[in-house]
């Protein structure tokens, strides 16, 4: 008999959270939390979800996110209700890089919000999961942390924590039945980017993304582009030498 997976999303209010929810649904019941910081955001998720599979067991959880002592508690609570078969770490906002120049409180929102937060709900899991030596975590980071750039350095730097962090907690527990998923998404079609999509950016749409997650998490891979291509382009940013990097304007 097959058991009913227990999915954790935090951030799940967001659209590529949303849409990964979706496609595990779509596969097999399951019981669901939905964490995030606003209760009416969470239950129009909630209700949706619920509408698609009438069979899962889809509750919210309004959480913290930056007070470390709540989200040890929120994490500690989760995983004392069941083990947990998959946690999605999934909130974060694009700051405007000028502001964050000019506004030191702005940069530090973007920091904490896009880098510690996901973090410290990551360390949360983790002990859990190590501890049960049983599933799978995945993080959202962002292209934008393989190499600062001067269009987005302090969002940019936030990713590149959580990117450095992913890779001391794969080494951590390798050899352990625990997978630790980095996903690094290009720029996409959610509300995050709407303004950008204003301005002409092309977007990869939010359903290719958020399936390409759900495949990296079934397969346990350690980092996943999405789309794939960002691997390519992200490895030769990465590579390009300094001199060649200061006279690009990205
Ligand atoms: N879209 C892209 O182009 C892109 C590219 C690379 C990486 N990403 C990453 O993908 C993840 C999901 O983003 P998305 O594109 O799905 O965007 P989205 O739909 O705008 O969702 C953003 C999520 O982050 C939450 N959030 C924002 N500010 C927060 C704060 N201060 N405290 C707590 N939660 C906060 C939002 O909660 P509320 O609903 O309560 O506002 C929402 O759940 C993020 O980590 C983002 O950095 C996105």
């Amino acid at each position: 008999m097959s058991q009913r997976k227990n999915i954790v999303i935090v951030g799940a209010t967001s659209a590529i959270a949303e849409h990964c929810a979706r496609l595990w649904l779509a596969q097999a019941a399951a019981d669901l939390t939905l964490v995030g910081r606003d209760a009416q955001r969470l239950e129009r998720v909630a209700a949706d979800l619920r509408a698609r599979s009438p069979q899962s067991d889809i509750r919210v959880v309004q959480a913290q996110f930056l007070d470390s002592t709540a989200i040890a508690a929120i994490v500690d609570s989760l995983a004392a209700q069941g083990r947990i078969d998959i946690a999605l770490i999934a909130h974060g906002n694009l700051p405007d890089q000028a502001q964050c120049q000019s506004d030191l409180a702005a940069a530090r929102q973007a920091l904490e919000v896009n880098g510690l937060s996901p973090v410290l709900y990551a360390e949360a899991f983790a002990g859990h999961m190590e501890k049960a030596n049983h599933g799978t975590l995945a993080i959202i980071g962002s292209v934008a942390g393989d190499r600062g750039r001067k269009s987005n350095y302090v969002y940019g730097a936030a990713k590149g924590l959580v990117t450095r962090y992913a890779e001391g907690l794969q080494h951590r527990l390798a050899g352990t039945q625990v997978r630790v998923v980095l996903v690094k998404p290009g720029p996409t079609d959610t509300p995050m980017t709407a303004h950008l999509k204003g301005q002409g950016a092309k977007l990869a749409s939010v359903e290719s993304v958020a399936q390409q997650i759900v495949n990296a998490v079934e397969a346990g891979k350690p980092v996943v582009y999405a789309p794939g291509k960002w691997l390519l382009i992200m490895t030769i940013i990465r590579l390009l030498p300094r001199a060649v990097f200061h006279k690009l304007n990205i």
